[in-house]
């Protein structure tokens, strides 16, 4: 069924528990997720980054989500992932995303607030929940750690359903071992008691950090690179065991369709505390 991050996170962010969420660029990939949600019986989240609104990808790619998710036995939010305008959240919204995300962790606080608030009114208004990222969790190595002073203000002035902190993690494969602050992710989740965190840069983050943000108020955790990378892998082993013989494209995809699902339900199971 479609949810919003309104529906289930809460119920996460109270047990201690959290949410994958997948950024998925085509229809096996998300199949994956779908399938790992119904046999783990878990919620989850699917993302589509920003970038696939700037062409009718985007909205092609959530029509599909959309009857996935309302055909699937758990809760699935439809999300969009690191909006950087009103347009691309109004764009995701119209394209029945129940869920969107506005990035402006790189703009100044007032700007960020102004342009999240927005966010959160249209998204709001149509019944969907909205995102917002406070600190900056960045590509490569700089990060700005969010203080606690700015997650309590960004919050009151934005209304956001689920906000992301930058907390030690980056995006993308790690190139050294992160430094993972689970002490200020609790002390920002104790000054927000009711306001469910969310950790980006989820790839190669070490087990052991994964737990203690989650024990500490992570209830949203955002996957793209090493999900992505499963999907390519068994896309290449699958092309390369084929070699010159014809196979018609959906059997072809199966074992990469198997082989996402896996490793979503892996992590879904992990973090579920399950
Ligand atoms: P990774 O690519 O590091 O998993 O980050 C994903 C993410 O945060 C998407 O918003």
């Amino acid at each position: 069924m479609l949810a919003t991050l309104k529906e289930i996170l809460p119920e996460a962010y109270r047990k201690r528990r959290a949410v994958g969420a997948f950024n998925v660029a085509n229809y096996e990939a998300a199949l994956g997720v779908i399938r790992a949600a119904e046999r783990e019986k878990l919620p989850a989240i699917i993302q589509i980054f920003q970038r696939l609104f700037l062409s009718e990808k985007g909205s092609d790619l959530a029509g599909t989500l959309l009857r996935m998710a309302h055909r699937c036995s758990q809760p699935i939010v439809v999300h969009l992932d690191h909006g950087g305008s009103a347009e691309i959240v109004r764009a995701a919204l119209a394209a029945g995303c129940s869920s969107v995300m506005f990035d402006g962790s790189m703009l100044e606080f007032e700007k960020n607030a102004e342009l999240t608030k927005y966010a959160a009114d249209c998204a709001h208004a149509l019944g969907a929940s909205c995102e917002g990222e406070i600190g900056h969790v960045a590509m490569g190595d700089e990060n700005a750690i969010t203080t606690v002073e700015d997650a309590v203000r960004f919050h009151s002035a934005t209304g956001v359903d689920a906000l992301a902190v930058s907390i030690g993690t980056v995006h993308g494969f790690y190139k050294s071992k992160p430094k993972i602050d689970a002490a200020r992710c609790a002390e920002i989740a104790a000054a927000l008691p009711s306001v469910p965190l969310v950790l980006h840069g989820g790839t190669g983050t070490p087990p052991e950090d994964l737990r203690a943000v989650i024990e500490n108020g992570v209830s949203k955790v955002n996957i793209a690179t090493e999900f992505m990378d499963t999907f390519l892998k068994s896309t290449r082993r699958e092309l390369e065991a084929l070699g010159d013989n014809f196979l018609p494209i959906d059997k072809f995809m199966d074992p990469v369709v198997d082989d996402c699902a896996a490793h979503a339900a892996r992590l879904m199971r992990f973090f579920a505390g399950k």
